[in-house]
């Protein structure tokens, strides 16, 4: 759906350059959700402006549907941004306009038959829960109501993808909740592809496919959500998802038992770990002492991790130890007594 090469974004200001991105290849596929995370200033909404063309890249190409857009005509550009939906963290309403005028609004824009538009809006307006507001102006309205309007905006003219610079940023958690799962429905429901920018870790968990993390105008690391946070690699994605310096200064004081090895297990899906920890205890006959749990959800998927301390007779430590590294699962040695 997108694929972006090799691109590269320098502002130039009076201050000096600011090199924005540097060297981004990625790509997404259609119908899934597409999260870049990373801090403010990393780059993310000159990324996302980037593939509408409303920032021009410095180098680099942006394929859209095999086209790439930085080639074409400002009149294919005017068609192509009418295929895109975008909407921004402060929802950017038409404050003078009611609920189903603000909505009609592109529709107005590319000469949609006035009966057709009526219909249209009903549509969405029942689409993003807000059909009773349809004659409301957006003063009148909470943030979530205001950010339903803007996506109900923004799917008008049925775009083939929707980008959303920080759509939740300005709500609260549980108002960002329900916008949430109203992308997700939408992502379901119509197979929009969704691209999506956020510093928020909960928007990455709870409806992404992917994600890319964007670190002072590179991209770290990159992969389906549930590698990424389980097992992220880069410092930047240990940063966001991995443990911090108090927790790793927790684990050097844990006081280990004799012949004690602590052990850091990393599981994806509860079932995995359960029966092969029971398995290795009743075959080896080791002590194994579980000193730390913690789940975690992606979407609907569970993944984990424990803090185990193996003890015991050296021997059988060993061959306990074996048989768990035989086993499907992460694990790390952290510490030996
Ligand atoms: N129009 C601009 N002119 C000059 N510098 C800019 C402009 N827009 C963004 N920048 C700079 O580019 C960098 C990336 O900004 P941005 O893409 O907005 O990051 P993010 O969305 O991750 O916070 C920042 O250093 C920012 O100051
Ligand atoms: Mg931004």
């Amino acid at each position: 759906m997108i694929e972006i090469k090799n691109l590269k974004k320098i502002y130039k200001s009076e201050a000096g350059d600011v090199t924005a991105l540097d060297d981004i290849n990625l790509s997404i596929r259609k119908g899934e959700v597409y999260g870049i995370i990373g801090l403010s200033g990393a780059g993310k909404s000159t990324l996302i402006r980037c593939m509408n063309l409303l920032e021009r890249p410095t180098e680099g190409s942006v394929y859209v549907d095999g086209q790439d857009i930085t080639r074409l005509t400002q009149k294919e550009l005017r068609a192509l941004r009418g295929s895109l939906g975008m909407i921004f963290q402060h929802f950017n309403l038409l404050m003078q306009r009611t609920v189903e005028d603000n909505v009609a609004f592109p529709l107005e824009i590319s000469k949609t038959p006035k009966d057709e538009i009526k219909k249209r809006v009903s549509e969405l307006l029942e689409l993003v829960g807000l059909t009773e507001k349809a004659k409301s102006y957006p003063a009148q309205l909470s943030g979530g109501q205001k950010q339903r309007v803007a996506i109900a905006r923004a799917l008008a003219n049925h775009p083939k993808l929707l980008l959303c610079d920080e759509a939740t940023s300005a709500l609260d958690p549980m108002t960002t909740k329900s916008i949430l799962g109203l992308l997700k429905d939408i992502n379901r429901k119509l197979g929009l592809t969704i691209v999506l920018i956020t510093h928020q870790m909960s928007v990455i968990k709870e409806i992404c496919d992917t994600v890319t993390i964007i670190d002072n105008a590179r991209i770290a690391e990159s992969g389906p959500v549930l590698e990424v946070l389980s097992n992220p690699k880069s410092q930047a994605a240990k940063n966001l998802f991995g443990h911090s310096q108090e927790e790793d200064s927790e684990i050097q004081r844990i006081s280990l038992s004799q012949n004690g090895v602590l052990l850091r297990i990393k599981f994806i899906g509860e079932a995995t770990v359960r029966p092969v920890i029971s398995n290795m205890v009743m075959q080896f006959r080791v002590n194994a002492n579980i000193l730390f749990g913690n789940i975690d959800h992606v979407q609907e998927a569970v993944f984990g991790e424990l803090l185990l301390e193996l003890s015991g007779n050296p021997e059988t430590v060993e061959e306990a130890l074996k048989y768990l590294y035989q086993q499907n699962l992460t694990i790390e040695e952290l510490r030996r007594s």
